[in-house]
């Protein structure tokens, strides 16, 4: 399959792996980027960028394919090391920038100038269209049903992803509820040229994440999701647990009077402990509404194999049958 996103970033399949907290290190990357996709280090998990550089390093050591860094800008009183991360991925001679966030404009110029691609992530239209205007080469749109940050405007893919194709010129993924080859065929359909997957890239032999996170994963059904953090307008979406109804009993108890600390143990520090400790219910960690539709854990190139096939047959067989 030929597509915009897979001439732009040189990869066989229009499929990325978007940048996940505790989940996006060099195993899963590598493996994504081996199967054929677009393998994605999740910048921030590394604590310093001398850390990241490692990462990219013992990354190159497990694949010569095209992988990506993602580049997650917050709002924070003490930022992260924004410009040792981004000549951290610059020196290391990565060719891909997953950017999501604000201020990816101010990081433009340095990444441009390198020869990267960058893909910024967003959650509406005007956001898209920023990121364009900005110069970014492609979009990663983000729906309501997305596993993570969805935004605040709550637009599902149905809706968002036609909309986005009626006002982009730069290619732009599907990302959110994706999982298999019915997933890709839909969103080619509906005007993107590929899709990025979170949740469902969880669930894979590779990724370097606890047992307990796979089989949650597998376990969930497409109700098992919870929307915490609304009322700060940083909602994300989360599995649901224990740690995820105490959050939820705070902010019902708490109304508009919630503030970041009164929360603070169910959200910060969590993923080490669900990621690599398996706490089930440590807290609030990003899954998508997709868990409904995940029911096992392949490798990855068995995964992006079996998608492929399946939406080849799906345009093949099942559509042009139709006609
Ligand atoms: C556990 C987890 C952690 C994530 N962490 C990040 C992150 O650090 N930065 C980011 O830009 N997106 C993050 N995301 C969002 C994903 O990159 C992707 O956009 C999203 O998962 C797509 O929705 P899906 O889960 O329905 O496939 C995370 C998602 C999950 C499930």
């Amino acid at each position: 399959m030929k597509t915009r996103i897979t001439e732009l970033f040189g990869v066989e399949h229009p499929i990325m792996q978007g940048g996940m907290h505790y989940v996006g290190f060099a195993e899963l990357a590598a493996a994504v980027s081996n199967a054929g996709g677009v393998g994605i280090i999740t910048g921030l998990t590394q604590r310093t960028p001398e850390l990241l550089a490692k990462e990219i390093a013992r990354c190159k050591e497990m694949t010569d394919k095209p992988f990506g860094v993602n580049l997650t800008f917050l709002p924070s009183v003490t930022p992260p090391d924004y410009p040792g991360y981004v000549k951290a991925i610059i020196d290391g001679g990565v060719k891909i920038v997953e950017t999501a966030g604000n201020n990816t404009q101010k990081w433009l110029p340095a990444l441009k100038e390198a020869g990267i691609r960058v893909i910024h992530k967003c959650t509406s239209v005007r956001h898209a269209l920023k990121a364009e205007a900005i110069g970014c080469d492609a979009v990663s749109v983000d729906g309501f049903e997305c596993g993570g940050h969805p935004g605040e405007d709550d637009v599902p893919n149905f809706i968002l992803l036609p909309r986005a194709a009626e006002e982009l010129k730069i290619p732009f993924l599907a990302s959110g509820g994706m999982a298999d080859g019915r997933s890709l065929v839909a969103a080619l359909a509906l005007g993107a040229d590929g899709m990025n997957m979170g949740t469902r890239f969880i669930a894979t032999k590779e990724a370097p994440v606890h047992e307990n996170v796979k089989k949650a994963i597998v376990a969930a059904s497409e109700l098992d999701t919870r929307l915490v953090m609304r009322p700060l307008r940083n909602t994300e979406r989360v599995l649901v647990n224990a740690g995820v109804e105490r959050l939820l009993e705070k902010e019902r108890a708490l109304g508009a009077n919630i503030k970041f600390e009164d929360i603070f143990n169910e959200v910060a520090g969590v993923y080490p402990k669900i990621m690599t400790e398996g706490d089930m219910d440590a807290g609030a960690w990003s899954c998508g509404m997709v868990a409904g539709l995940i029911h096992d854990i392949p490798t990855c190139k068995e995964l992006i194999d079996r998608i492929m096939l399946e939406a080849t047959d799906i345009i093949r067989g099942r559509l042009a049958g139709m006609l």
